[in-house]
């Protein structure tokens, strides 16, 4: 066993995206691909220098690594073992086959106080040999590298010629406990201990096996995913939730086939039994890496974008945050409903880009608790991700507290606070220079949208959102377009950020509607007059040639 140096040629396209890098598996089975994109992640943590000297900030340190367990997870695993050996890491935390859900490396890396975590990981992208692979790398914070690192590393795989990497065998992924590699330390651990400690201090685990005792059923898919390990042991081992709640509970590389992308078009098959004459009280879903989550009642899908309303409503509830939240924080898509909450409760409400790396500053520097997206993301303090299985937790615990249905928890929020109707049109695999145009004519049309009127509506200011951290001043533009009309209505349009297939256009509509008598509208039918407007403004249809999107949540 030796260190080899090994020469190597830069790849285009290595800059990270919304949340790390990610690309088709046969991209990153390339020779070398993973492996450039590693060192230099390597060579920035270090501390390497203008001239390329490497530092020393890696030594004696710890790292977290594992993913969802997606086609190429464990091959990638052993690649960056021999690479972390050879780059001076003390210690290497390893999920148990190397497993460990995104949430989970937060809780790892914040725990065991690591300087950080590798996350292997396409999230809701497809998997298989013919699907996506990513990887992306979380602070010290347990959250998601911020823009600074990740274009150091982005520079750092343009000009990097050497690979320093372990020539040992493969080393086993399975038993638990230390091995060596050179001089570095696998410790093979638990991939759900650290989580379960986390939740535990948050939930009123009591509570929630009493409510599995009078009798509650519930059905959590994990589609094929890694949520599946964390779902069954602490809901059905722990928490005494009948046998087979969660189905689809074994991680497989290709998810059985499944788009494990929890929204109702891609979960059909809960939304089927979750309208079924024998419905289970709760369903929910989560995604590739368990960070997501789709909260479904009987005959009834919770809208992210609400769900994170009701969770600051009644967040008292949960014996985590019974003293109150600090603040709360929406991507800048995610539907208004958190903010009458917040103004109701006297809370400071963040609207940041979209991305979970811009909660960060907020959560480490106190100023907010509970962060959500409109993308079925939701999460607190408690670790720098958002976190599927965390949200159903929470959900449970506010069905066992209030003995309320999933249905009337909602209903009665939008009495209360009047209804945000929210929607999200996905327009997929456009061609790149249309898409551009599209967003580029968009941006040029803006000044002269002001003032014009649509129907009953009229704009009332219309941008391309930029955002100011208020923890560190940086700055982020061109995080989207938005009409912003006099009733409090908005279009959206951005480009997204993950995907791998050409362009994904996502066009994000809402309007309020304070009158409980005309809460009970279909979503699409509630916001076609705004649909017709984004038509209007954007000639997607004209340009992209698609009559409908690809996807409507
Ligand atoms: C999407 C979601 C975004 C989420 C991200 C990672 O990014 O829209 O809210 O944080 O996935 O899960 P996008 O593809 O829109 O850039
Ligand atoms: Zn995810």
């Amino acid at each position: 066993m030796a260190i080899q140096s090994i020469s190597t040629h830069s790849f285009a396209g290595q800059r990270p995206g919304t949340s790390g890098l990610r690309k088709k598996v046969t991209v990153f089975m390339q020779p070398n691909y993973l492996e450039n994109f590693v060192q230099a992640l390597f060579d920035v943590l270090s501390g390497i220098d203008a001239e390329g000297q490497r530092g020393t900030a890696l030594q004696g340190q710890t790292l977290v690594l594992g993913g969802d367990g997606r086609y190429h997870n464990r091959a990638a695993v052993q690649t960056i073992l021999k690479l972390a050996a050879a780059n001076g890491v003390a210690k290497v935390l390893l999920g148990q086959g190397g497993i460990l859900s995104t949430p989970a490396v937060s809780a790892v890396v914040r725990r065991r106080a690591a300087l950080g975590g590798i996350v292997l990981s396409a999230s809701h992208n497809p998997g298989g040999a013919e699907g996506d692979f990513g990887i992306k790398y979380n602070a010290n914070n347990g959250g998601p590298a911020n823009e600074t690192l990740t274009e150091a590393v982005y520079a750092r795989t343009q000009v990097l010629t050497e690979l320093r990497m372990s020539d040992a065998p493969d080393i086993n992924l399975n038993p638990l406990g230390v091995q060596m590699l050179e001089q570095m330390q696998v410790e093979v651990i638990d991939p759900v201990a650290d989580y379960l400690e986390v939740m535990r201090s948050l939930f009123d685990f009591d509570q929630l096996r009493g409510l599995f005792q009078t009798g509650f059923t519930l059905r959590v898919d994990a589609m094929n995913a890694v949520g599946g390990p964390y779902a069954k042991a602490i809901l059905e081992d722990v928490l005494g939730a009948p046998a087979g709640s969660v189905v689809n509970a074994v991680p497989l590389e290709d998810f059985g086939g499944l788009h494990p992308d929890p929204n109702p078009v891609n979960a059909t098959d809960l939304i089927d039994h979750m309208s079924a004459p024998n419905a289970p009280d709760f369903g929910a879903a989560m995604d590739g890496d368990a960070d997501r989550n789709m909260v479904v009642g009987r005959n009834f899908v919770v809208s992210p974008s609400d769900s994170l309303a009701l969770m600051t409503a009644h967040a008292k509830l949960i014996p985590g945050y019974r003293h109150g939240l600090l603040g709360v924080a929406r991507s800048m898509p995610t539907s208004a409903a958190v903010d009458r909450v917040a103004k109701a409760l006297g809370l400071p409400c963040f609207e940041t880009p979209t991305g979970w790396k811009f909660f960060g500053n907020l959560l480490d520097a106190g100023q907010v608790t509970l962060c959500g997206e409109e993308s079925y993301g939701t999460g607190s303090s408690h670790v720098r991700e958002k976190d599927g299985l965390w949200a159903i937790l929470f959900w449970l615990s506010l069905q066992a507290a209030t003995g309320k249905s999933v249905q009337t928890l909602v209903q009665e929020h939008w009495r209360i606070y009047g209804r945000n109707y929210y929607t999200r049109h996905d327009y997929e695999a456009i061609a790149v220079d249309v898409a551009n145009a599209l967003m580029v004519d968009l941006r040029a049309s803006l000044p002269g949208l002001v003032g014009q009127r649509f129907g009953q509506r009229t704009v009332a200011a219309a941008d391309d959102f930029a955002y100011t951290d208020p923890v560190d001043g940086s700055i982020s533009n061109h995080q989207g377009v938005r009409l912003l009309f006099d009733d409090g209505a908005r279009v959206i349009f951005r480009l997204s950020g993950t995907g791998t297939e050409g362009a994904t256009l996502r066009l994000y509509l809402e309007r309020y509607e304070a009158n409980p008598a005309l809460h009970a509208v279909p979503v699409q039918t509630a916001l076609a007059d705004l649909a017709a407007v984004a038509e209007q403004v954007a000639g997607i249809c004209a340009r992209t040639g698609m009559a409908a999107p690809s996807v409507a949540t």
